[in-house]
């Protein structure tokens, strides 16, 4: 390609401000060039903000623009799959937020229909970028870990109990925690450990939220604020997952606890959100000890990007538009792709599933 990638950003709201418009800007491989959001008083802002001109209330028309090559959705859950089809037909390449779809069928329909047009596809699933989860990884595929055996995830948040917009009604965001955090825990979970072919799970909710955060009466929340899974992978190792938004206590500057790690024969390594420049590491007899990530897994490959500048907790996010810009100029698939987000969405099914029927769950395998 002998241009520059030419990006839109469909849905100007809070994602597309904090993770993908500056990974853009940080790649000279690639321009944003349009945005598209229903809120006209919001495009106006981003038109200054994001130093672009061209915007649009009506995603059909990025759909058929011919000079745009790619696109970022980062729009509510229920609008993933006809944002995406639409402009998969517009010949354009996809990045979408996660959940991918608002259930297994749309997210694997989202699949099909990129890998038919052989356009490429990702699913924004964010945490794979951090630093320690890319050394935890390769740790973990180097054997210095030894074989994987437990996979564990926490993801505890102390959020206000008022309400979460749109994120709190089940027609438009599909779940609550299950579809918003959760989710990004089964995606690693499973990249770490293998596909997870059973799952026993539960969501819960406590917190009403029918009062917004100004102090106005809304509808109430109609979604998890609690979810839980534990799980059995295809290669012998097992899981458990927690995620809530109300653990009091665990605020943390807004980033929450956020904790992963691997129990292999021979060592345990643990992700951090806090501190992602650094994992924990222990062998059998030992007390974790902090290791610093080495410097080659501190940005994708390849990237400009300075990992000494910035929140460390918050600038690995702009690796998500390199991967994207990558994977469209290299020829390859990005990783993860929208394959990825479907295997995550058949878990999550499954939980809500699972729950239902107080049963265990088998997961299927074929995309
Ligand atoms: N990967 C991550 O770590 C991460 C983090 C936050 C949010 N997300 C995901 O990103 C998506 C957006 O979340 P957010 O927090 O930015 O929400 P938000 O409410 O801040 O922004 C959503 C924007 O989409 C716009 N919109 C609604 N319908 C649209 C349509 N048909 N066409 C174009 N724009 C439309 C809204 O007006 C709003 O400005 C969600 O799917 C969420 O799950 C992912």
């Amino acid at each position: 390609m002998s241009q520059r990638v030419r990006i839109a950003i469909i849905g100007a709201g809070a994602v597309a401000d904090y993770h993908h418009v500056p990974g853009i800007h940080l790649d000279p491989r690639a321009e944003l060039v349009a945005a598209c959001d229903p809120n006209e008083a919001l495009l106006a802002k981003r038109r200054g903000d994001w130093n672009i001109s061209k915007t649009t209330t009506d995603y059909r028309a990025i759909a058929a623009d011919p000079e745009i090559d790619a696109v970022i959705i980062c729009t509510p859950n229920d609008t993933h799959h006809p944002i995406t089809l639409a402009c998969l037909a517009g010949g354009k390449h996809v990045m979408c937020e996660k959940p991918l779809g608002l259930n297994f069928k749309e997210s694997q329909e989202m699949f099909r229909a990129a890998k038919d047009r052989g356009l490429r596809h990702m699913t924004a699933f964010t945490y794979r970028f951090a630093p320690s989860m890319r050394y935890l990884r390769h740790l973990l595929y180097a054997g210095s870990l030894g074989t994987p055996r437990h996979f564990r995830s926490q993801r505890f948040l102390d959020w206000p109990e008022t309400s979460w917009g749109w994120r709190q009604s089940k027609k438009l965001a599909g779940a609550g925690d299950l579809f918003d955090m959760t989710i990004h825990r089964i995606d690693y979970a499973q990249d770490l450990m293998g596909r997870m072919v059973s799952i026993t799970g539960a969501v819960a909710q406590f917190a009403p939220r029918n009062i917004t955060p100004q102090g106005e009466p809304c509808s109430p929340s109609e979604v998890d604020d609690w979810s839980a899974l534990i799980c059995l992978f295809d290669r012998g190792g097992v899981g458990v997952l927690e995620g809530t938004t109300l653990a009091k206590g665990y605020h943390y500057d807004g980033f929450g606890h956020d904790w992963a790690e691997v129990n292999g024969s021979e060592a345990t390594a643990v992700y951090q959100l806090k501190e992602p420049n650094t994992i924990l590491l222990g062998k059998h007899g030992q007390s974790l000890q902090k290791v610093d990530v080495p410097r080659e897994f501190l940005v994708a490959p390849g990237s400009p990007r300075d990992p000494a500048n910035g929140v460390p907790s918050t600038v690995f996010r702009y690796d998500l538009a390199w991967e994207f810009v990558s994977g469209i100029v290299e020829g390859r698939d990005c990783v993860p792709g929208f394959d990825h987000g479907a295997s995550a969405q058949a878990v999550a099914d499954g939980v809500l599933e699972s729950f239902e029927k107080r049963t265990w769950v088998q997961i299927p395998g074929a995309l």
